[in-house]
């Protein structure tokens, strides 16, 4: 007989048909798939598209292929692809380098953008990288960060008139945490700051507006949700309105106006391309730009109300079906991003166990227990069996296996 969470996963799957797109994807049998939040997973016409840029491409055409393949022009032709998933009009966003790169020159630019104001806020529970970056700006800018959580900056900007900018993720990597992009972006606006927006977490699986909401400048990496492989080059987005006054810090020969003049002095290029620095990583920008092919015909929007439905029903397994379970992501829908993170308090133990039951999340320290959900390739009933792997590990105590109590993985 089939139990009543298994014929309400059948019943949502197949309410939801119309947006599975499990089938674009390379997974192995019998995994459920949880860290797309950290990799996404392979676009199944992926290698292809790599292998041919390989062998037809580099191995045929040569360093011809500049020119012909369209590579000089990939950083801002895939930068304008990512613009769609993220809400912006073409030429406001260049592709390569890292994420940390990227908020390095971005952070330099909103310094730049407000030369007299001193105080920079950010949330005290962003990603490291982001910490580090902005602490390596504020000392070569002479700004003062303020850490403060993102639901009382808008007190904090309506304070003073010293913010020169605000740097926030969208999505909190560890508790998956929406934060209010519209809201905080008109409070710092209100106040005369600007914002950067981190958007690791949510492109790709949340739709974020950045022209809508008249955002000043963003990044975010192209790893996660838009499945561009590991170490895919990352994304800055410098709304037109600033293009012009907004200086590259980085500046290298691919921003130049005339990059083959092979002038002594910089002069940068005018809109966005003065934001690249050197050569990209073309191979992996290529892959990149293969892999957004996934989401040509599809709606950020319609992943969106997959996702919530997947996140939601997640819960309510884990709620039904591990006693005294602490999920941490948000209930609202409207506060939560695409994941559900579970706190416990041998949560590296249970990523394991779980991992050694095919049920891939990640763990967090000090406690959490990361589910990611990537909507486009996984289902209610794989949530279903999240949920029940979960318990099983916990019901059997696989979780304090000797083995388990040492970490030995990296992610
Ligand atoms: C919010 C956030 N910012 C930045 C990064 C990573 O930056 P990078 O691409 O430089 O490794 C991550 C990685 O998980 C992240 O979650």
């Amino acid at each position: 007989m089939t139990d009543r969470l298994t014929s309400e996963a059948a019943a949502l799957d197949a309410s939801h048909a119309a947006t599975d797109r499990r089938d674009r994807f390379l997974l192995p049998d019998g995994v459920v798939y949880l860290d797309g939040n950290s990799l996404g997973a392979l676009p199944r016409h992926v290698p292809d598209a790599v292998a041919d840029v390989v062998t037809n491409q580099w191995g045929r055409d040569l360093v011809e292929s500049w020119n012909t393949h369209g590579w000089w022009q990939a950083p801002a032709a895939v930068g304008d692809r990512v613009g769609r998933i993220v809400g912006a009009a073409p030429g406001q966003v260049v592709v390569g380098d890292s994420t940390s790169v990227r908020l390095h020159q971005s952070l330099h630019a909103a310094a730049a953008l407000r030369p007299d104001r001193h105080v920079v806020l950010t949330d005290p529970d962003s990603f490291p990288t982001d910490l580090y970056v902005l602490a390596g700006v504020a000392s070569q800018v002479g700004w003062a960060v303020e850490k403060v959580v993102p639901d009382k900056m808008a007190k904090r900007l309506a304070t003073s008139d010293d913010v020169a900018a605000v740097l926030v993720s969208h999505v909190d990597y560890r508790t998956g945490r929406l934060w209010d992009l519209p809201a905080i972006t008109a409070a710092a606006h209100d106040a005369g700051a600007l914002v950067v927006w981190d958007l690791c977490h949510s492109a790709g699986a949340v739709p974020v507006g950045l022209d809508e909401h008249r955002v000043d400048l963003a990044v975010g990496c192209t790893y996660k949700f838009l499945n561009g492989g590991p170490g895919a080059p990352a994304y800055g987005y410098v709304a037109y309105r600033h293009q012009a006054a907004a200086p590259n810090v980085l500046a290298g020969w691919h921003g130049h106006a005339q990059p083959f003049a092979m002038e002594r002095d910089y002069r940068p290029a005018p809109g966005i391309e003065r934001m690249r620095t050197g050569t990209a990583p073309m191979l992996s920008l290529l892959a990149l730009d293969a892999a957004l092919d996934v989401f040509d015909d599809v709606e950020v929007a319609s992943v969106r109300a997959r996702s919530l439905s997947l996140t939601r029903f997640l819960r309510v397994c884990l709620e039904e079906l591990v006693p005294d379970v602490d999920v941490v992501s948000p209930s609202k829908d409207e506060r939560r991003g695409s994941q559900v993170a579970v706190r416990h308090e041998a949560a590296y133990g249970v990523v394991r166990a779980m991992a050694g039951r095919g049920v891939v999340g990640d763990f967090r320290t000090p406690d959490v227990v990361r589910l990611g959900v990537a909507a486009p390739y996984l289902t209610h009933a794989d949530m279903l069996t999240a949920a029940r792997a979960y318990a099983d590990v916990l019901a059997s105590g696989e979780h304090l296996d000797a083995g388990w109590s040492q970490r030995s993985t990296v992610t």
